[in-house]
């Protein structure tokens, strides 16, 4: 089996974070959303990938290089303009050849590993297995509508009455029969070819596809709020490990489930986990609560910090209010100055947040 990992998109809800970077490269846990779906794809035993890329391409081929931190083989598939996920396979067809593939959104962040799945399809006699979950607004996702016997009875993407809540997850499994499907459907009203709509036809047109139903967590990462979300499962999750290389003087305290990453530094601070210090990220005087992920190169000095991310050099300092679901950029600096008048002062980018109590 292949892999193909769709890595296009703006990431517009995630302004201004994604105006200089790929929404696939936000770190949840200090690893980026695309690099998990990686090494998700790897743990089942796939080797070869294909990653779709848009816009933001050159920094995703510069992050992901030849897949060999993976050990897999990385091949970059650019879609000129974005058509649509079955565009994105149609494209896709010279790599895929005839084998069949999964195919993965690569802003989705999945409790668990895919391993079970890709093996049950790999041997099975389907043409096709989807991933469905029960959702709150079914009316955003594309929708399956199943029979009494629990088989696929129809599928419709962002039904304004949506004929149940199990949304498609974005997480797909196909053979060769694809392609001709992708070829035979027509752009939706946004003027996307819709992947819901070749998976439609194939229903149609007498193959068979496979319904899985995810019991587990599954996010999304389109808004902030999905990416703290996501973050929270995974520092829930994920097996905390303090490096040896990390320095803790006898004045701080870490607690559990704490991870520090080689070269991070706790001076006279407190830690509470579940959370994440990143490779050579300072911490002196400051409090750092559940469900924080601070990546690497950052500082924070005489603060307080709980239930956010963090980006690499960024830096929070001397600021008085504990800092809470928040989100981060790179190099941004979160600061204090004596200097009056005594005023907020502001250097927001387009589309930034900023909230007072
Ligand atoms: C896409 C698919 C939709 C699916 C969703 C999962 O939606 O079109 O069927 O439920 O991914 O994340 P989009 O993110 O393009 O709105």
């Amino acid at each position: 089996m292949k892999g193909l990992i769709l890595s296009g998109g703006k990431g517009t809800r995630l302004y201004p974070l994604t105006y200089t970077r790929a929404k696939q490269l936000i770190p949840v846990a200090n690893e980026p959303v695309l690099f998990r779906v990686i090494r998700a794809i790897r743990d089942a035993g796939i080797t070869e990938i294909g990653v779709v890329t848009g816009d933001t391409g050159t920094e995703i081929e510069d992050a992901v290089g030849d897949g060999g931190s993976w050990g897999v083989n990385v091949t970059f598939i650019p879609q000129d303009n974005p058509a649509g996920l079955a565009h994105a396979v149609k494209i896709s067809e010279d790599f895929i050849g005839n084998d069949r593939f999964v195919m993965f959104l690569g802003d989705n962040v999945i409790q668990g590993g895919i391993s079970s799945l890709i093996e049950q399809f790999a041997h099975s006699q389907w043409d096709s297995q989807i991933v469905l979950t029960q959702v709150p607004d079914p009316q955003h996702f594309g929708v399956a509508e199943l029979d009494d016997d629990g088989d696929i009875k129809r599928l419709i993407e962002k039904p304004k009455n949506p004929p149940s809540n199990l949304a498609l997850v974005g997480i797909y499994m196909f053979d060769s029969s694809i392609f001709e499907a992708v070829k035979n459907i027509k752009p939706s009203d946004r003027g996307e070819l819709e992947i819901t709509d070749a998976i439609q036809w194939l229903l149609t047109n007498g193959h068979t596809v496979h319904p899985y139903i995810h019991t587990g967590w599954w996010i999304d990462t389109g808004k902030p709020l999905d990416m703290l979300s996501a973050n929270d499962h995974v520092l829930d999750e994920m097996v905390h490990e303090v490096s040896e290389v990390a320095d803790v003087d006898s004045a701080s305290e870490v607690g559990r489930r704490v991870t520090l990453q080689p070269g991070a530094r706790i001076i006279n601070s407190t830690i509470r986990g579940p959370s994440i210090i990143g490779d050579n990220t300072v911490i002196e005087n400051a409090y750092v609560g559940p469900y924080t992920s601070v990546y690497h190169d950052c500082v924070l000095k005489n603060c307080e910090i709980e239930h956010s991310i963090m980006l690499e050099k960024s830096q929070i300092s001397g600021v008085s209010m504990r800092v809470v679901d928040s989100m981060i950029g790179r190099n941004a600096i979160v600061g204090h100055t004596t200097r009056l008048p005594k005023a907020i002062k502001m250097n927001l980018g387009d589309y930034s947040n900023f909230w007072m109590p």
